[in-house]
């Protein structure tokens, strides 16, 4: 799993390690992912660590290749890693965006030009990769998170609708609101928050039926529907309500 020191990928992988699978956790936090991997290891589930950054194609393709070693097969890849926050217009960063887009976006075309090989070899796989149910506009604030996630959404639905054929399956996970250092930064009200174990639950429960998107929770996923469809003028009104007062 990529991404794993921390709030929903360190919650998947406890939530998969109870299931025993054997897992291999990339991330940059090295302190992090050695301590979860002690954890998760002294409750008898095979569990190893190598620090890894996704924005580098080359760390991207060494991680794969120590899980490879170490694992008979690579049944599923979770692409969790993400970065976020706000980059309002008033005082845009394209630096900020490009930063963004190189882990939330470039991060999974990484992941997919190393794995598909692996699985096309092997015969089948799952790759899970995370965006967000803020990929359906451009939320004011938020341009250079949801572009990256929209993008990441349309990447990971075309590999879906091609890698079929090749038995590997390819699922977006569109989480709402969850609790982590991510979301601590945020102002602003946070409708059903969840906490980062119920959503590794969800997460896990989704993978496992088959689903290709797993998104959740259920009302905010209604919400972004709708959202999806406003006509301009009432979008545009209601992203100005959120806009910085200054
Ligand atoms: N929390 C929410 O409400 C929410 C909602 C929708 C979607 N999401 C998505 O869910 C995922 C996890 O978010 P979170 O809320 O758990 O955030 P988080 O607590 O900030 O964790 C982010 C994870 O991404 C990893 N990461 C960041 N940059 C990386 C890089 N260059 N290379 C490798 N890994 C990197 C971090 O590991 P290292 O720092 O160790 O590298 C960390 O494990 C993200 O993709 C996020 O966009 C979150």
């Amino acid at each position: 799993m990529f991404g794993a020191s921390q709030g929903i990928g360190r919650a998947l992988a406890l939530e998969f390690s109870r299931e025993g699978s054997s897992l291999v956790l990339l991330s940059r936090n090295e302190k992090e992912i050695e301590s979860l991997t002690a954890e998760i290891s002294s409750k008898g589930t095979k569990c190893f660590s190598k620090r890894c950054d996704i924005t580098l194609l080359d760390n991207v393709m060494q991680g794969l290749s120590f899980a490879g070693e170490i694992l008979d097969s690579i049944d599923l890849v979770i692409i969790n890693s993400g970065v976020g926050g706000p980059n309002w217009m008033q005082s845009f960063s394209s630096k900020q965006f490009k930063e963004t887009f190189e882990v939330n976006t470039f991060g999974i075309a990484h992941v997919l030009e190393c794995v598909i090989p692996v699985m096309k070899t092997q015969g089948y796989g799952t790759i899970a990769g995370v965006t967000s149910l803020a990929d359906v506009r451009g939320y004011g604030g938020s341009s250079s998170y949801s572009a990256s996630k929209a993008a990441g959404s349309i990447l990971l639905e075309a590999a879906r609708v091609e890698l079929k054929k090749d038995n590997i399956r390819v699922i977006t996970i569109r989480p709402g609101f969850v609790k982590t250092a991510m979301t601590d930064k945020n102002e602003f009200k946070m409708p059903l928050l969840m906490q980062p174990d119920k959503a590794a639950r969800v997460i896990r429960k989704g993978i496992e039926a088959g689903r290709s998107i797993v998104q959740f929770p259920i009302p905010i996923v209604m919400a972004t529907r709708l959202i999806k469809f406003l006509p301009n003028w009432i979008y545009d009104w209601a992203m100005n309500l959120a806009r910085p007062k200054k």
